[in-house]
């Protein structure tokens, strides 16, 4: 049964989609089956792997309002020489899900309940969020096993992770009932600038704070990683060569690590 990873972070611009993008990537690049869901009306997933949004024919939003199976809306995308994950796209029809998803029975469990028809065939399923705490961020994490964090090293990146970790407490009290569990999967650093005294500050305020629950991989700031969406490619299809491209293999392989040699 596929492991299902929220990617989460309510900030916006703290790697979140260059995150889920690039694990998925990586993941897929070591063999593993992988799905990703893109759960964020701007698409910039979607975009980042070369979908023309205009294009499709059918996206996240019509697997949420039953107009069509989640099935009918992936897509296969090539990532590495023979690897291919399958991409959930989305398109600015996501803009007023939230209403919509409010006006549904077990508004919480929606996307949990289109995910369920699929998992069994990938070994890890990524939710690309928001940058919200709403009906949607809550859709993603009451349909995961696990919450990754992404945080940017920089000034004030642990400020209002508090209301993200009571959401994410509240979560996990909820469905205990179902006797289903929530965990924290880890907190990513991302986009270290090793050059300066504050980002490592950074690296070790956040590790105080999560001590164990921090990833041992962290990202550090690397061009090709903003260059690489532009060619609509993840980055080790970009620059298999640079810093990015290695650090999120290596972010893919201790994720590995952890779920299955234990
Ligand atoms: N490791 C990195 N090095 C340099 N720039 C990065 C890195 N990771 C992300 N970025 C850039 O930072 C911006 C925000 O990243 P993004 O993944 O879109 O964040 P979010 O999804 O949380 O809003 C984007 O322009 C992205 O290209
Ligand atoms: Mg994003």
């Amino acid at each position: 049964m596929g492991k299902v990873i929220s990617v989460a972070n309510q900030k916006g611009g703290v790697g979140k989609t260059t995150t889920s993008v690039n694990l998925a990537a990586s993941l897929a690049y070591y063999g593993k089956k992988v799905l990703l869901i893109d759960f964020d009306a701007q698409g910039s997933a979607t975009t980042s792997l070369g979908i023309n949004r205009s294009k499709l024919t059918g996206n996240l939003y019509d697997a949420l309002m039953g107009i069509k199976t989640i099935k009918e809306v992936i897509i296969p995308i090539q990532v590495a020489d023979k690897k291919t994950l399958d991409l959930v796209p989305a398109t600015i029809d996501l803009a007023g899900i939230d209403m919509k998803l409010l006006e549904q029975n077990d508004h919480t469990f929606v996307l949990d309940s289109i995910v369920a028809k699929v998992k069994a065939q990938y070994d890890y399923v990524l939710i690309d969020c928001a940058p919200a705490l709403g009906i949607s961020t809550l859709n993603a994490l009451y349909a995961s096993d696990s919450v990754l964090i992404p945080i940017q090293c920089q000034f004030l990146a642990i400020d209002g992770l508090t209301q993200l970790l009571n959401t994410i407490r509240v979560v996990q009290k909820n469905l205990k009932v179902n006797k289903r569990e929530l965990t924290i999967e880890g907190v990513l650093l991302t986009m270290l600038d090793k050059r300066t005294k504050a980002g490592w500050a950074i690296v070790n305020e956040v590790k105080e704070y999560f001590q164990e629950g921090v990833f041992k991989t962290f990202i550090t700031s690397n061009v090709a990683a903003q260059v690489a969406p532009t060619y609509g490619v993840p980055i080790l299809t970009y620059a298999p060569k640079s810093s990015a491209a290695v650090l999120y293999k290596s972010l893919a392989k201790e994720l590995i690590e952890n779920n299955e040699n234990k």
